[in-house]
């Protein structure tokens, strides 16, 4: 009895080894106080864990030992923006299904990485007897069961596929058939893939009318039109799914089901599609590799997603629009798009535009691969007429302004090779809480100026290329 209690304890120990976080060096008591049970598993939790799961698309990321073991990985990815995948630059356009970090979440991943990965406050529960289950582990979570828009009006169980799931990025079409004896009016639609291991997006469409209906991507799950739009299905139209797969090498055979949303026959304007043809722009050689696509407006026209279609070697897209004798005002720019992350751009506010307006889009290419075809198609989803919202600022969006926070405190250490400094600072208003944080430090001249122990006093500056200190002021030696 005893000798399996020691081997019990023993197996425990060496786990422990491999899976805990070592005892910070005693001289390095550089700590922070981003937390994985506060600021990280927040973050999992809403960028993360809809493909980082327990069959899921990838490897999980949802208990502590699991993230702290990749901390470093997860550092570069976020500050690359490789991770989670969303290519569209941050200032233009304003998208629902926008899955970027924000400048602020980056700064947390970093600082809670470069600072030993901290689970907790380290709070010690020493009345063991009396609270048994004090110590409620924190991990991060997603319900995958629940539909976002609610119980479905209709459901359908898509037929089960042949693809190989072996086939990476392959792409299979679905026919669903809604059997539908009169027209309805469809305001939403909510997919779940019968396996999320091996599907990384679905595009739906109306077989009979070519519409496009929205998309589904592991991170935005449903389609909601504003109130008082819908699409129309006509009486014995049928819905195609196509189906982006991920290479798996476990046989994968998962049904999807597909929940619509209907709504009153009245009163509902239609969505319809609108769809760009980007070709080769012939004028010279060097702009061989842009393709272009352009049109005006017949008739005032709101936007409410846009989906590309790109071709390998993509390097970016930006989607434009001039007002007649207006200005020109950028709905979509993004770069570095990862081509395995296929996704529409939905626009949180529509965006409405006068007749006589010209839409554009631009997408650059790193070779003449994309040649192999005659069209690249841009496809928007958009309602003619009047605006049904009003009152709320449309297109108009400016880059993010820089914004200037002030920070007091003490410098607990400075790393001169990464130009980085740890400072643990009071609650900074509007920006942070009092913690222990990494700030990067632009000016080599002043990072020299400080030491360990120092007070100091300085601007934070958070702007769209990331957030530092500057005009730091060395207000005395902490004893
Ligand atoms: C849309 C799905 C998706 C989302 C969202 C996502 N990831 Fe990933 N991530 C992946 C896939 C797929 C891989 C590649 C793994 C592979 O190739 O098998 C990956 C790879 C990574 C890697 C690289 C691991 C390595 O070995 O290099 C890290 C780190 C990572 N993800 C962190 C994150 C973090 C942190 C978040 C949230 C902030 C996140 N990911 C969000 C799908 C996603």
């Amino acid at each position: 009895m005893t000798r399996s209690a020691t081997i019990v304890a023993g197996t425990c120990l060496v786990m422990g080894s491999v899976l805990w976080p070592q005892p910070a060096p005693a001289h390095a008591q550089i700590t922070t106080t981003v937390q994985f049970d506060r600021e990280i598993v927040h973050i999992l939790d809403n960028h993360c864990v809809m493909c980082h799961v327990e069959k899921g698309l990838t490897f999980p990321l949802v208990t502590y030992e699991q993230t702290y073991a990749l901390r470093w990985k997860i550092r570069q990815d976020a500050l690359d923006r490789h991770m989670p995948p969303w290519a569209a630059m941050p200032g233009d356009g304003d998208f629902a299904n926008d899955n970027g970090l924000t400048q602020r979440e980056i700064d947390f991943l970093v600082s809670w990485a470069e600072s030993f990965g901290p689970r907790n406050n380290g709070e010690i529960y020493t009345g063991v007897a009396a609270m048994p289950s004090a110590r409620k582990i924190v991990r991060a979570h997603i319900d995958f069961d629940r539909w976002a828009l609610g119980r479905p009006d209709l459901r359908l169980q898509l037929p089960e596929n042949a693809a190989n799931p072996r086939n990476p990025d392959e792409t299979t079409r679905t026919l669903i058939d809604p059997r539908l004896a009169s027209d309805r009016w469809l305001r939403g639609l909510e997919y779940k893939p019968g396996d999320r291991r091996i599907v990384r997006a679905v595009s739906f469409a109306i077989q009979e009318t070519g519409q496009w209906i929205g998309s589904w991507t592991p991170w935005h799950g449903f389609v909601s039109l504003p109130k008082g739009l819908a699409y129309r299905l006509p009486a014995g139209s049928h819905i195609l799914a196509d189906i982006r797969y991920r290479g798996s090498n476990e046989p994968a055979t998962g049904q999807g089901t597909l929940g619509l949303y209907f709504a009153g026959q009245s009163s509902q304007r239609a969505v319809s599609t609108l769809v760009l043809e980007a070709k080769p722009a012939l004028s010279s050689s060097a702009a061989a590799h842009k393709w272009v696509a352009t049109t005006r407006l017949a008739a005032d026209t709101t936007i409410l997603a846009l989906q590309p279609e790109l071709r390998p070697g993509v390097q970016s897209i930006e989607v434009a629009v001039r007002a007649p004798g207006g200005a020109t005002q950028v709905l979509l720019f993004a770069k570095d798009i990862p081509m395995q992350w296929p996704t529409p751009y939905v626009f949180t506010t529509p965006v409405s535009l006068r007749k006589g307006t010209d839409l554009t889009v631009i997408e650059h290419y790193a070779s003449d691969d994309a040649a192999a075809v005659a069209a690249i198609p841009v496809t928007f989803s958009a309602y003619q007429g009047a605006p049904l919202t009003t009152g709320r600022r449309q297109v108009q969006r400016l880059a993010p302004p820089t914004q200037h926070f002030k920070l007091a405190g003490t410098v607990k250490s400075v790393d001169a090779a990464n130009g980085r400094l740890v400072v643990q600072h009071d609650d900074i208003p509007g920006f942070m809480q009092a913690m222990t944080m990494s700030y990067e430090v632009r000016k080599p001249e002043e990072l020299q100026a400080v030491r360990a122990g120092d007070t100091i006093q300085s601007d934070v500056v958070v702007s769209d290329t990331g957030s530092y200190l500057e005009n730091i002021r060395v207000l005395g030696q902490k004893k």
